[in-house]
C-alpha cells in the first residue's frame, strides 16, 4: 500500500477550520480509490505560535519541513501580528526556499454555483492561471531611506530573470498543450519597459517550442476587463507574481467565490516538497464562526493528490465536490446557503 507523509500548516483564522475537514476528505478518497495511506504531520506554526515562542518557524523548522512528500497549508495572517512576520516570515520564504516557482490556480464554474455574471453555463468558465511564484514584484529587494522623517524614501525593485520567466512560461505552455491549446501571457510591457519586456521576449522564444499552442499577449488591464467580460475565452493564463495574485481573486469571484479557489505551489523538479493551499487568506471577519467554505481547501487536497500521482483519488474528490454543489442542498453562506464548514465537507466526504 503506497504511503505518503504530509506536513500540515493550518495556520491562522479559518485556516484550521477548513484544513481539518479537508484532511478527512482526502484521506477517505486516497484509501478508497488508490489504496494509499496518508500520514499528516501537524505543525503548529501560526500567529499564536509566534506570540508564544517568538518564532513563526522554529529553529530547524525548514529542514524538518523539507522532509515531507508535500505540504498542506491553510492560511497565515492575523490583525495583531505584522505581515512582515507571517506572510514574509513563512509563506513567501517557503515558496522561494523550496523553489515552488509554479503557482497553479484553477477557476471553474461548477454546476449549482451562482455566477455573478449573467448567462454563464456551468463549465463555461474553465481556466488555469499559472502565476510566477518566486520573483517578480514579490522579490524582497528594496529598502527604506531616512525612515520616519518627512524625507523618507522607499525603493521597491521587481526582479525578472530570463530563467525565471522562461520556466514559468514553459510550464504554462505544457499545461495548455494538454488542454484547449490556448495560452494568454499577461504583462504590462507598455508601461514597465524592462522586466515585462524581458517577459514578453521570453514568451516569444518559448512559444517556438510549442507550435501546436496558440499564444496571445494581453496587457493586465485588458486582461482584468476580459476576465469579467468574457472569462470563457481563457484556457491557460500565465502572469507575473503580482498580476497572477490579483487576477486569481478575480477569476475566483467570477467562478462563484474565493471559497472555491484552490492552488498548488509546485516545484516541478521535485527536489523540494510542493505546497497546496486555498487561495484565500485567514478571513478574520468570519473566523471562529464555523461558516467558512471548506471547498477551496478540499479542492487543494485534490491538487495534492494529483501531485502524489493518486489521480483516481484526486478525480474522486473533484467529482464529489461537483456532485454536492450540483445538488445545491449543502452550501456555505458565501454561495448563498446556510450550511456550516463541517456540513459541507462531510457531504463531500460522503459523496466520495
Ligand atoms: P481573505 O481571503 O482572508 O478574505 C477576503 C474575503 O473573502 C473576506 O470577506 C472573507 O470572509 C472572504 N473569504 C475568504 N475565504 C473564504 C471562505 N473559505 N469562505 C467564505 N468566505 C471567505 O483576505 P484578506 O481579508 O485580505 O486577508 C486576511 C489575512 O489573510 C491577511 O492577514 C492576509 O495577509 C492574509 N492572507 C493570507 C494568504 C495566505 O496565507 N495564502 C492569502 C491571502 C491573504
Ligand atoms: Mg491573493
Amino acid at each position: 500500500m503506497p504511503g505518503f507523509r504530509i506536513a500540515v500548516i493550518a495556520g491562522d483564522g479559518i485556516g484550521p477550520e477548513v484544513i481539518e475537514p479537508s484532511i478527512r476528505v482526502a484521506e477517505a478518497a486516497a484509501l478508497k480509490y488508490d489504496s494509499a495511506t496518508l500520514e499528516w504531520n501537524r505543525l503548529p506554526w501560526s500567529s499564536d505560535f509566534y506570540k508564544k515562542t517568538g518564532h513563526i518557524v522554529p529553529p530547524g523548522g525548514w529542514d524538518e519541513l523539507q522532509k515531507h512528500d508535500a505540504i498542506l497549508f491553510g492560511a497565515i495572517g492575523s490583525p495583531d501580528v505584522p505581515e512582515t512576520v507571517t506572510v514574509h516570515g513563512l509563506l513567501l520564504p517557503m515558496r522561494r526556499m523550496f523553489d515552488q516557482y509554479v503557482n497553479v490556480r484553477p477557476a471553474y464554474l461548477y454546476p449549482g454555483v451562482p455566477c455573478p455574471l449573467a448567462g454563464k453555463e456551468p463549465g463555461s468558465i474553465d481556466m488555469l492561471v499559472y502565476r510566477e511564484n518566486t520573483e517578480g514584484e514579490y522579490a524582497p529587494v528594496g529598502g527604506r531611506l531616512y525612515p520616519n522623517t518627512p524625507d523618507e524614501v522607499a525603493i521597491h525593485s521587481a526582479v525578472f530573470t530570463r530563467r525565471g520567466c522562461e520556466r514559468i512560461i514553459r510550464a504554462a505552455f505544457e499545461a495548455a498543450r494538454k488542454r484547449r491549446k490556448k495560452l494568454t501571457s499577461v504583462t504590462k510591457s507598455n508601461a514597465l519597459p524592462y522586466g515585462m519586456v524581458l517577459w514578453d521576449e521570453a514568451a516569444k522564444a518559448v512559444a517556438l517550442e510549442f507550435p501546436d499552442v496558440e499564444m496571445k499577449s494581453l496587457l493586465v488591464d485588458a486582461a482584468a476587463m476580459d476576465f469579467v467580460r468574457k472569462p470563457e475565452s481563457f484556457d491557460v493564463v500565465v502572469a507575473s507574481n503580482l498580476f497572477g495574485d490579483i487576477l486569481t481573486d478575480l477569476s475566483a469571484a467570477v467562478a462563484g467565490s474565493i471559497g472555491l479557489a484552490s492552488s498548488a505551489n509546485l516545484n516541478p523538479t521535485r527536489k523540494f516538497p510542493s505546497m497546496f493551499e486555498p487561495v484565500h487568506g485567514s478571513a478574520p471577519d468570519i473566523a471562529g464562526k464555523g461558516i467558512a467554505n471548506p471547498l477551496a481547501a478540499v479542492l487543494s487536497t485534490a491538487l495534492l493528490l494529483d501531485h502524489l500521482n493518486l489521480t483516481k483519488s484526486a478525480n474522486a474528490v473533484r467529482d464529489a465536490v461537483a456532485k454536492v454543489l450540483g445538488a445545491g442542498k449543502v452550501m456555505s453562506p458565501d454561495l448563498g446557503g446556510k450550511s456550516t464548514t463541517d456540513e459541507v465537507a462531510d457531504a463531500v466526504r460522503a459523496a466520495v
